[in-house]
């Protein structure tokens, strides 16, 4: 066998796939509506813009410390005491190539072959893969709409052994939309300091959220803080997907492991999105006001047409981008002869007979839905939806 064992276990990114069918289309001259968009569709705003050229004009162009420069670590820690009550040490914090990187470094830091760690479905993609690069066992516990897509204490406690190492908890999250308020995190903290296990808090999406605040489970008590790694990053809250800036906050052994990790990997992110994501965190916040009031239009807007199309429905999401929509009523129905017995078939008819792309459930690990993004403008929501509708009517 040339490949690892290891490696071999990693599958390719199936969301990546369907984007590629996609512009083939386009490319092809279809005109294909994309909501499979992953990251926000605005600008980055102008003043992080303006402080990365001012970065390579002074020669801000070097190696830096691999965990981050000073100045970055600064503003983490001051957005990290004012938006969520946690006060870290520059050592408790690691700035990564990117959340998901800072992800990475987490679950490979903390687990070993054998160790299990715990997925509440549906899930972001990338969770599972990263786990199996760790050699750790992925735990699924899976999620009812009924319960909002959230895991309760019970299931949680029921799902804990010996081998757990880690919850990852994602609020507000991707696909779901969904956000867990302070008093589930509470439980569920209860639930995690008895098996002293640790949780890996996901919140990249921090700040677009429209309904309830943010609360981060590490800011419950000292006792959760210490087992809890924050991840968060500049990706979604200030347009800045391309730039690769994540950061995790966390106890100071693990952030060293993953320091020491990071030295003889991909040593420091690029120092010129160092200097822009200082700005991001310090400067204006008016973009980001802008994006999320423009987002959460669209959000309701979507919900309430996705509502009104027979055979489809969704929860309100209260957070991120995306309506993740319950697809059973239509499965296993036919189009010209071709019968779609899960998501990833729905998908490929969608794009074929309606020209409409989406994401199929079954990536994130639920094959009854698909997840329909509204970082894309209003005139394309309300023209994909259009097609959907007229779509669903031609099954049979
Ligand atoms: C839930 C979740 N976590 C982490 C990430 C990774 O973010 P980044 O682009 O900063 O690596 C994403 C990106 O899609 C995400 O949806």
């Amino acid at each position: 066998m040339l490949l690892s064992n290891r490696i071999s276990k990693i599958n390719p990114s199936l969301t990546l796939a369907i984007t590629a069918k996609a512009n083939k289309l386009k490319a092809e001259g279809v005109n294909v509506i994309g909501f499979g968009a992953g990251e926000p569709d605005f600008d980055t705003p102008i003043n992080i813009k303006e402080a990365a050229k001012k970065a390579i004009d002074k020669g801000f162009t070097k190696y830096t410390p691999t965990s981050g420069i000073k100045e970055l670590k600064e503003a983490i820690c001051a957005k990290l005491k004012t938006d969520n009550n946690l006060e870290y040490t520059h050592e408790e914090i690691i700035v990564s190539c990117g959340a998901k990187h800072s992800i990475f470094n987490t679950i490979v830091s903390l687990c070993d072959e054998g160790d299990e760690v715990i997925l509440p479905s549906p899930y972001w993609v990338s969770y599972p893969e990263i786990v199996a690069v760790a050699g750790a066992k992925a735990v699924i516990i899976k999620t009812e709409e009924k319960e909002n897509f959230k895991i309760t204490p019970e299931e949680l406690e029921n799902t804990i052994n010996s081998r757990t190492k880690l919850l990852v908890l994602n609020s507000p999250s991707n696909p779901t939309g969904m956000v867990y308020s302070e008093n589930e995190l509470k439980e569920l903290s209860r639930v995690i300091l008895k098996a002293g296990i640790y949780c890996l808090s996901d919140e990249i999406y921090e700040k677009v959220i429209y309904d309830e605040p943010h609360v981060s489970i590490a800011s419950l008590d000292s006792e959760m803080k210490k087992k809890t790694i924050v991840v968060n990053g500049v990706s979604k809250a200030y347009s800045m997907t391309g730039w690769r800036i994540g950061y995790c906050a966390g106890p100071k052994e693990i952030i060293q492991a993953m320091s020491n990790l990071q030295d003889h990997s991909t040593s420091n992110p690029a120092s010129i999105a160092q200097a822009a994501s200082v700005e991001a965190l310090t400067g204006a916040q008016s973009d980001l006001t802008k994006m999320v009031a423009e987002f959460k239009k669209r959000r309701d807007f979507m919900v309430n047409r996705v509502n009104s199309i027979s055979g489809l429905h969704t929860l309100r999401p209260q957070g991120a981008f995306y309506c993740w929509i319950n697809i059973s009523s239509v499965l296993n129905k036919s189009i010209n002869g071709k019968r779609m017995r899960n998501s990833f078939e729905l998908t490929d008819a969608f794009l074929q007979f309606a020209n409409v792309a989406v994401v199929p459930g079954g990536v994130f690990g639920d094959d009854n839905y698909i997840r329909i993004s509204y970082a894309t403008s209003m005139e394309n929501i309300i023209e994909g939806l259009n097609r959907i509708e007229r779509f669903i009517a031609k099954l049979v």
